[in-house]
């Protein structure tokens, strides 16, 4: 494994056939910058990108120079409101302890997005969660971390997959959520 994930090609897919794209752009754990070229390259002008990661970061930036790609911890130096925010989240259950890991191991960071997030919604904006139930206590979970915050989901999208942490097929799944 290099500094950040490489992504699986089928999940870059579901995001490319189901997205639809609004003119502000959030991409909330860029990695690679994947999804943020995704909106470059589907006409979207106005795209932020954030990681954790300062080499996910780095190789963002010099990948999409007209992207404005910042470091910090989920919307931490982000300012405005986007129409249109992006998620691909870690789902494995397991502890932290390189910055790798950031984006494997879930440990809170999608119950803490959808606490933070409102205040960067557009009022007619949807958030695209691209989550698994490989661990099925992060799974289990799931709807009441977006129930509670106000949100609900308007359609979701899945396909079957192997899972490396997990060992079996799981199901990794879009949700259009508003
Ligand atoms: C599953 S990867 C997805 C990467 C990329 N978006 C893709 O689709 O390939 C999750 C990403 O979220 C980042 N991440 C995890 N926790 C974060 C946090 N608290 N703030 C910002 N980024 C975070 C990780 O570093 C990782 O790059």
């Amino acid at each position: 494994m290099g500094d950040f994930l490489i992504p699986a090609p089928e999940r870059v897919k579901q995001f490319a056939e189901h997205v639809v794209f609004g003119t502000r752009v959030l991409d909330v754990g860029t990695g690679s910058g994947i999804l943020a070229k995704l909106a470059y390259e589907r006409g979207v002008r106005d795209v932020t990108a954030i990681d954790i990661n300062p080499a996910a970061v780095a190789h963002a930036r010099n990948l999409l120079p007209h992207v404005t790609v910042l470091h910090g911890d989920l919307f931490e130096n982000v300012s405005g409101v986007f129409d249109t925010i992006l998620f691909a989240a870690p789902w494995s259950e397991g502890v932290i302890r390189t910055m790798f890991d950031h984006a494997l191991y879930d440990c809170g960071v999608v119950e803490r997005f959808f606490k933070n997030v409102r205040p960067y919604l557009a009022t007619k904006g949807r958030i695209w969660l691209q989550y698994c139930d490989a661990f099925p206590e992060n799974f289990s979970r799931l709807p009441q971390w977006i129930s509670a915050n106000g949100f609900q989901v308007e359609c979701s999208w899945s396909y079957m997959a192997w899972g490396q942490l997990a060992r079996r097929q799981v199901s990794v799944i879009l949700y259009e959520i508003r």
